[in-house]
């Protein structure tokens, strides 16, 4: 049923919404991620393959979430691995905490564990799962995150204001492809000026269009024009080389890639857009990219 209303939901999402109001299809949306990609066990998978590319340590470290989404799952594994807090933000208002609750009683808490150890001591992610376990048996109010260490702060537009407060490890997944191109500079210069001496900046940029990421992964970047609405639902178009150009930019920060995975090049479209600044082919079929940034 969930499943079914999804795909609806993706091909006529004004249809789904008008049929079951757009609160229910959010709720619906969440626990449906909540279950799969947001569940806690794959979660802490995905977390630990980027800390295991670039051996960032979280612990005691104070977390800057950004596009945190509707299922805080996350925030919820930079607490496991040690941060001394967890502050995670959105540009709207869109947890939801039922959905939390279940991306971790779906969850298989040992392969979360697991997973995690070889970044934080085994013994004390089983305390912090139990805890965790316990916490969320009941129901999840703000006030079980803020007892996690966990701040939700949104409405928060980051390209417009900057947090204020030092922060160690600025973290997003999936969330800047989505920032109208034009924002992408402000946003990256606020975020990186509140990061503390020392302080690691770690994304993962979908560089798909999202509308059908597995039949035309690149179709956007023919489209003209493609304005800052589309450019939020269907990712921004900005290619590998521009991600680094634009964060090699921000002063005092060294840069590299954890990973740049490509999609075969037949894939792309004959007549790219002029506006879309590349280096070529490869740059224009990569897929995903992975950077990490340290401030010295
Ligand atoms: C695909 S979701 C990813 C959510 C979450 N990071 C995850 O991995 O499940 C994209 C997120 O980016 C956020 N977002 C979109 N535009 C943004 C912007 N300009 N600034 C900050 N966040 C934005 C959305 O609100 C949403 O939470």
């Amino acid at each position: 049923m969930l499943e079914r209303l999804e795909r609806l939901g993706g091909l006529a999402p004004g249809l789904v919404r008008g049929l079951v109001g757009a609160a229910r299809v959010d709720a619906l949306r969440a626990r449906l991620q909540a279950t799969s990609s947001k569940r806690l066990d794959v979660v802490a998978a995905q977390v630990a393959h980027l800390l295991h590319l670039s051996r960032v340590d979280v612990r005691g470290r104070v977390c800057l979430e950004l596009g945190a989404g509707r299922v805080l799952t996350h925030a919820l594994v930079w607490h496991l691995l040690g941060a001394r807090a967890v502050i995670a933000t959105d540009l709207e208002p869109q947890a939801h905490l039922p959905a939390l609750r279940a991306a971790v009683a779906s969850a298989t808490l040992s392969i979360a564990r697991d997973v995690l150890s070889p970044f934080e001591d085994h013994e004390v992610l089983r305390e912090r799962l139990l805890r965790l376990e316990r916490l969320v048996s009941g129901r999840l109010v703000p006030e079980t995150l803020r007892d996690l260490g966990v701040e939700y702060v949104a409405p928060l537009d980051l390209a417009r204001r900057r947090l204020g407060r030092p922060v160690d490890l600025v973290a997003s997944n999936s969330v800047l492809e989505h920032v109208p191109a034009d924002d992408v500079e402000p946003l990256l210069a606020n975020v990186a000026t509140d990061l503390a001496p020392g302080g690691v900046m770690l994304h993962a940029i979908h560089l798909e269009d999202h509308l059908d990421p597995a039949r035309a992964p690149f179709r956007f970047l023919a489209e003209r024009p493609f304005p800052p609405g589309e450019q939020g639902q269907r990712g921004n178009r900005l290619r590998a080389s521009e991600w680094r150009r634009r964060v090699a930019a921000l002063p005092g920060l060294e840069t590299r890639d954890l990973y740049a995975w490509r999609r075969d090049a037949a894939l792309l479209p004959r007549d790219v857009d002029p506006a879309v600044a590349h280096e070529g082919p490869d740059d224009l079929r990569t897929s995903h990219l992975a950077l990490v940034s340290v401030r010295a």
